[in-house]
């Protein structure tokens, strides 16, 4: 093909992404080529309002900060305001920056708030009611953001509180969330909220949140403090006040975001930018591609089962070090760079059979919850900015509670905690001490936004949500291309596997390949096919070309320029 060609194959794509939507109509595009700005989310009308910040001179800081307000409005569902998330960024003057916006636990918290009188974990309240939520940090992390950015903040909130206040037309994925969410909800809502009407939800209707919109405008005319102090701050506190909650004015008063140092480490001739703790996410990334690196898992085909068997067995043993090891350091001991080191990671692989399954020692942890609670964005500029943020409510619609008359729903963020030891979370991870509640502690998360950097120019911008299957998630995306050279959009919607210690189970999407699932099963180990694992918004940059691919898991939207 000659170059004229494929400009104008690049034209036309790149076009196709450019057309006209609004609230009310509105498509998905999922694979564009562009040549200087994309934004990858779970929405269409959450990634067009970033790139119209960006085609009006923003950078990509305006733009994550516009997607991410926009989210709150049109994926109620993981977008937020009452929820936390971490973002890391690598800047076109080559400066990495990691944020942590992760929720802390209140001050009335304390290790044993989730057990009854004779000991035993009642788990259904740190998931479920006004006792699940941590303090939310989104919205001190969007102001966090707004350092780098560059319009009024005023003209980044504005398409969120449009959204809001017009309105939106929902997708058919929407409406069923919306409709299965509906009894939980009347459950935990005592007051109407705009999420359930007196008829079910269909595609096509228009979902108004006015709450949310005056929430929106506090924010607008006055920073974090329209959310974190003044009505809002009163409204939770009320809220939390009349239903057994305990985040009170104080708590929200004292959030704080946290700059991390972010995880750099190389893997081939690439450089990994990744999140340290609290989120488990940057470590297990690097442990997986440590350990599969030393046994050169590019040597074995793709998704055969000697290398779906080598990924398992790292898979294994970087959770169970999660397990053990893993909590927000601020208050304990974490050994990072032992867990990292090239010796230990050798030593854990010792092991190692190939053509044998390993197996870990059942402790009672459940099945992994399947749910689409967390959510990724990747963003892309002119100038050579790159972020990837995730933020989450930790379950599909948080902990099922809408604040009254500001119209967010609360995480259950709380659930992320161990909320007692080898008692398993809703994915199915369980921890120790490491991870117990105390006040003002962050709850261990798997969130992995991630930066590959190639000659120390952004080259993969990735993230996923998926809870514990975040990490796999993010690490076959990044082995599909650099050790599988597959293609962007392959890389991210060739099926995915994932295993996390306890359960001892590979748990496959459903159109992962028959052969290798029998191959696997004569090998040992037990399988369980399950629906979706995670939702990866990734953008490749290579020279100049960039690839913005959404996840064919869902509505997730990919646009640019
Ligand atoms: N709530 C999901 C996570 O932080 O890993």
């Amino acid at each position: 093909m000659n170059k004229q060609i494929i400009t104008i194959i690049f034209f036309a794509i790149a076009t196709n992404s450019q057309a006209q939507i609004t609230q009310y109509k509105y498509n998905n595009t999922k694979n564009i080529q562009v040549k200087n700005a994309a934004v990858v989310s779970a929405h269409a009308l959450a990634s067009n309002a970033g790139i119209q910040v960006m085609r009006n001179g923003g950078n990509a800081f305006d733009a994550a900060i516009a997607t991410q307000l926009a989210l709150a409005v049109v994926y109620p569902g993981a977008g937020n305001l009452g929820g936390g998330g971490f973002m890391v960024a690598h800047t076109s003057t080559g400066k990495n920056i990691a944020l942590d916006f992760r929720e802390m636990a209140p001050a009335k918290a304390h290790k044993d708030m989730y057990l009854d009188s004779a000991g035993n974990a009642i788990t259904k309240l740190s998931m479920e009611g006004h006792l699940a939520s941590g303090v939310p940090g989104t919205v001190a992390g969007i102001f966090a953001i707004y350092k780098y950015a560059k319009l009024p903040f005023a003209k980044l909130i504005q398409p969120a509180i449009m959204l809001a206040s017009k309105g939106f037309v929902i997708t058919k994925a929407q409406a069923d969330g919306l409709n299965n969410s509906r009894d939980v909800f009347l459950r935990n809502n005592k007051n109407p909220t705009a999420f359930v009407k007196k008829t079910l939800w269909q595609a096509g209707d228009t979902l108004v949140q006015t709450d949310l919109a005056n929430t929106l405008i506090r924010i607008k005319i006055k920073g974090a403090a329209g959310f974190y102090q003044g009505k809002t701050a009163l409204l939770i506190a009320n809220e939390m006040q009349a239903n057994n909650g305990i985040i009170t004015l104080q708590d929200l008063k004292n959030y704080t975001v946290k700059e991390r140092v972010a995880m750099q480490f190389s893997y081939k001739k690439y450089e990994i930018l990744t999140m340290p703790l609290p989120s488990s996410g940057g470590i297990i990334l690097e442990q997986l591609l440590q350990m599969t690196g030393q046994k050169n898992l590019a040597s074995f085909p793709f998704q055969s089962a000697e290398s779906v068997q080598l990924i398992t067995e790292a898979e294994r043993r970087a959770f169970a070090d999660r397990a053990e090891f893993l909590g927000d350091q601020d208050f304990v001991n974490v050994p990072i760079k032992k867990l990292v080191s090239n010796k230990y990671l050798q030593l854990r692989m010792q092991d190692f059979v190939p053509s044998k399954a390993g197996s870990s020692k059942l402790t009672g942890a459940g099945n992994p919850h399947e749910s689409e609670q967390t959510t990724h964005i990747s963003i892309t500029d002119i100038a050579g900015n790159a972020i990837a943020i995730t933020t989450t409510l930790n379950d599909n619609f948080g902990s099922k509670t809408i604040i009254t008359g500001a119209g967010f729903i609360m995480n259950n963020e709380m659930d992320d905690f161990s909320v007692k030891p080898g008692v398993p979370n809703m994915y199915g991870a369980i921890g120790n001490d490491k991870n117990a509640i105390a006040p003002g502690k962050r709850m261990l998360s798997s969130m992995t936004p991630t930066i590959v950097l190639k000659n120390n120019k952004p080259f993969i911008v990735v993230g996923s949500p998926g809870g514990t299957t975040i990490p796999t998630s993010v690490f076959q995306s990044i082995v599909n291309i650099i050790d599988y050279n597959l293609s962007a959009e392959d890389a991210v919607n060739k099926p995915k596997f994932h295993h996390q210690w306890l359960p001892d189970v590979i748990f496959v999407e459903r159109d992962f390949d028959k052969n290798t699932i029998v191959s696997l099963k004569n090998m040992g180990y037990e399988i369980t096919e399950r629906t979706n694992i995670g939702r990866t918004e990734l953008i490749k940059i290579d020279n100049k070309k960039i690839t913005a691919i959404a996840d064919k898991r869902g509505d997730d939207d990919a646009r640019g320029f």
